[in-house]
C-alpha cells in the first residue's frame, strides 16, 4: 500500500491500529503505527489457509475488499489452541474426539468493507471458500517507534538493496530445499529469478 491511490484507505488503517493498540489492548504508542507491508488475497472456489500467524510484526489485519458469506465466502478463523504452532514450547497433544466450547476454532463473522485488526502471534486462517472471488487485503504493522520505558528503536522499511539482498540469502536455502517457488520476490526486484 505504498502507492499513492492507497494512500487515504492506508491512513485510515493505520489510524484504527492506533485505536486498537491504546484502547483495546492498553500499549503505549509513542509516536504512530505504520503499516509495513501488505499483499491481496484473492481465493476461488475450494481455496483455504493453513492455521499461521505473523512473526516480526506487532500487529495484523484483514480488510474485506470483496466479501459476502451467503455467495460462500467463508469467515476467517481464530484459534488460540497451545499446541498449534507454538514451536518453541513443549507440547503434549492428546488425541481429541469432541468438540467443545474451548478447544475449538472461533470464526469472525465479518462484512465487506470491515477491518478486522488482531494482535500479530494469534494464530489464525481459513477453511474451504466456497464461492469465488473472496478479496481480502492483509497486512502488519509496526510502531514507528518500539519503546518500553527509557530505550527503544525506530522501524523503517529496508531499502529496495536491503530487501533483494535478505531475498537472496532465504532463497539459497530454499533452493536447496526444492521450495524458492513458494517465495514471493519483493516488489520491483530489478534482477529476477528464473522461474524454473
Ligand atoms: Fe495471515
Amino acid at each position: 500500500m505504498d502507492e499513492r491511490r492507497y494512500g487515504r484507505l492506508r491512513n485510515w488503517m493505520e489510524e484504527q491500529a492506533v485505536i486498537f493498540a491504546r484502547d483495546v489492548k492498553g500499549d503505549y504508542i509513542q509516536e504512530h503505527i505504520q503499516v509495513t507491508d501488505s499483499w491481496f488475497n484473492i481465493s476461488g472456489v475450494g481455496a483455504y489457509q493453513h492455521p499461521h500467524c505473523h512473526g516480526n510484526s506487532y500487529l495484523s489485519g484483514v480488510y474485506y475488499v470483496n466479501y459476502d458469506d451467503t455467495k460462500g465466502h467463508v469467515s476467517t478463523h481464530f484459534s488460540n489452541s497451545e499446541s498449534l504452532y507454538q514451536q518453541y514450547k513443549p507440547s503434549l497433544n492428546n488425541l481429541p474426539i469432541k468438540y467443545t466450547d474451548y478447544n475449538q476454532d472461533n470464526k469472525v463473522l465479518s462484512n465487506e468493507g470491515e477491518l478486522l485488526l488482531f494482535p500479530s502471534q494469534v494464530i489464525h486462517g481459513y477453511n474451504v471458500n466456497e464461492g469465488e472471488d473472496r478479496v481480502t487485503i492483509a497486512m502488519n504493522f509496526m510502531p514507528t517507534v518500539l519503546t518500553n520505558g527509557d530505550y527503544g528503536w525506530r522501524v523503517v522499511n529496508l531499502t529496495q538493496e536491503e530487501r533483494e539482498r535478505a531475498f537472496n540469502a532465504r532463497k539459497g536455502l530454499a533452493d536447496h530445499w526444492g521450495t524458492s517457488r513458494e517465495l514471493n520476490p519483493p516488489h520491483g526486484m530489478s534482477d529476477l529469478p528464473n522461474p524454473e
